[in-house]
């Protein structure tokens, strides 16, 4: 756990940068050119170290952006590059890294936290749980074999960022868990670190309906297949613009790739299930601040309900115990109290935020405490389309 006396914060200077580079080399194997990429992009007052008996001991990145619950874009803290110096190992940096970062960032207000785990032990210690899934999507091109050319399509050009920016956020805030990006998620996008990427617009009247970023990954004999960073369609015409413009490359492509959730609606159009949805990771969420996240999500429109929350946080005393959550009018208010009817630990709260598992399932695997018509409110409140995220962070 974090203590007062720990060294924590940005980078002071230079050599702290180096070290932070070789704990990255360390950690994840990076070249030295992976690492001169790396410092270009970084936003360095974004890095995190924690120094032990001097030395830098262990680093991590962090990020700010939002996520989408309930057609609202919450803030969240994403975190990532976590890595401790392989002779600090073993003694509790990793989590004491963690603690103060979480301690830092609810302090500013925060409400919630994500992150892909490479392990689970060390992110459930500082309170994270399962929230979400990133999942791989292979269409082979003759599946692709479909479609129509009827919208105009061309190339993307950088006066059409906000169009597209836009187009992405039609969808994306009607999906669980998928970021409301920010300038790093739409580097990724645009420019990723090891390919070269095209981007491909549909127009109709009303503007940009779809787009499309795209990769040619080499494969042997000419042949390639299409990695997609990114993919939308908002309308049926701009879909099936888009199809037809994947399956144009299947002289020489073979698949095409690419990530989202396990409801992408592009497969909807397909007509065998010749595709593979395949879990890339599960994602976890952290809940820093239990009355602002549960207030900043939006919740469904129609539903009602009151809950009554009591809930165990051993990293932040001012989470602990009794809420009434009211949900009415897709909004929630929060208040202090109550009777304490759905017991839960904060990590369980996370999964059940997200819509990940639902109450029931949490109380089979004896997770949460509560009667059945608690449960059945919370399962009302939260239970919505499985929670997702394109994005690698
Ligand atoms: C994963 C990684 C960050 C863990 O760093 P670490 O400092 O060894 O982590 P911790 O010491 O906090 O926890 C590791 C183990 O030490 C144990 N430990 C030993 N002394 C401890 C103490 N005083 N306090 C807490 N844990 C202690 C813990 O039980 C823990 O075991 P568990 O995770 O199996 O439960 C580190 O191995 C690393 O940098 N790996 C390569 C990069 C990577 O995988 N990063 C994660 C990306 S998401």
């Amino acid at each position: 756990m974090a203590s007062e006396q720990d060294d924590f914060g940005p980078p002071r200077d230079e050599r702290e940068v180096a070290a932070v580079i070789d704990i990255l080399m360390h950690s994840y194997a990076m070249t030295p050119e992976d690492c001169a990429g790396w410092k270009q992009r970084q936003d360095l007052g974004n890095l995190r170290l924690l120094r032990e008996q001097g030395q830098v001991a262990a680093t991590l990145g962090l990020l700010r952006m939002g996520q989408w619950y309930g057609g609202r874009s919450v803030p969240v803290i994403g975190v990532g590059g976590v890595g401790v110096h392989p002779v600090f190992r073993g003694r509790g940096t990793a989590t004491r890294l963690m603690t103060n970062l979480l301690r830092e960032v609810r302090a500013e207000g925060a409400p919630l936290s994500i992150l892909y785990p490479a392990t689970q032990p060390l992110y459930r210690r500082a309170g994270y749980e399962l929230a979400g899934g990133r999942y791989e999507i292979r269409v082979p091109m003759g599946a692709l074999d479909l479609g129509e050319r009827g919208l105009r399509l061309r190339a993307i050009e950088d006066s059409d960022e906000a169009a597209i920016a836009a187009c992405y956020t039609r969808l994306a805030r009607h999906r669980e868990g998928w970021l409301d990006r920010g300038a790093f998620s739409w580097n990724r996008v645009r420019n990723p670190r090891t390919e070269k990427v095209h981007g491909f617009l549909v127009e109709g009247d009303a503007g940009v309906e779809g787009y499309v970023y795209l990769a040619r990954r080499p494969l042997k004999d000419l042949k390639f297949e299409l990695a997609l960073t990114d993919v939308m369609a908002t309308t049926p015409v701009a879909a099936r613009r888009l199809l037809r413009f994947l399956g144009d490359h299947h002289s020489l492509g073979t698949e095409a790739v690419w990530y989202g959730g396990p409801d992408e609606p592009l497969l909807l159009l397909l007509r065998e299930q010749d595709y593979s949805v395949r879990l890339y990771m599960h994602w976890m969420a952290r809940v820093l601040d239990v009355a602002a996240a549960l207030e900043a999500r939006g919740w469904p429109h129609g539903g009602r309900g009151v809950l009554h929350l009591e809930v165990e946080d051993d990293l932040f005393p001012e989470n602990q115990g009794r809420y009434v959550l009211e949900v009415a009018d897709g909004t929630a208010r929060v208040t202090r109290g109550g009777e304490g009817r759905l017991r839960l630990h904060v990590r369980q709260l996370a999964t059940l935020y997200t819509g990940f598992a639902s109450a029931q399932s949490l109380r089979a695997m004896g997770l949460v405490q509560g009667d059945d018509a608690t449960l059945e409110v919370a399962q009302r409140l939260f239970h919505g389309p499985a929670p997702s995220m394109r994005d690698m962070f």
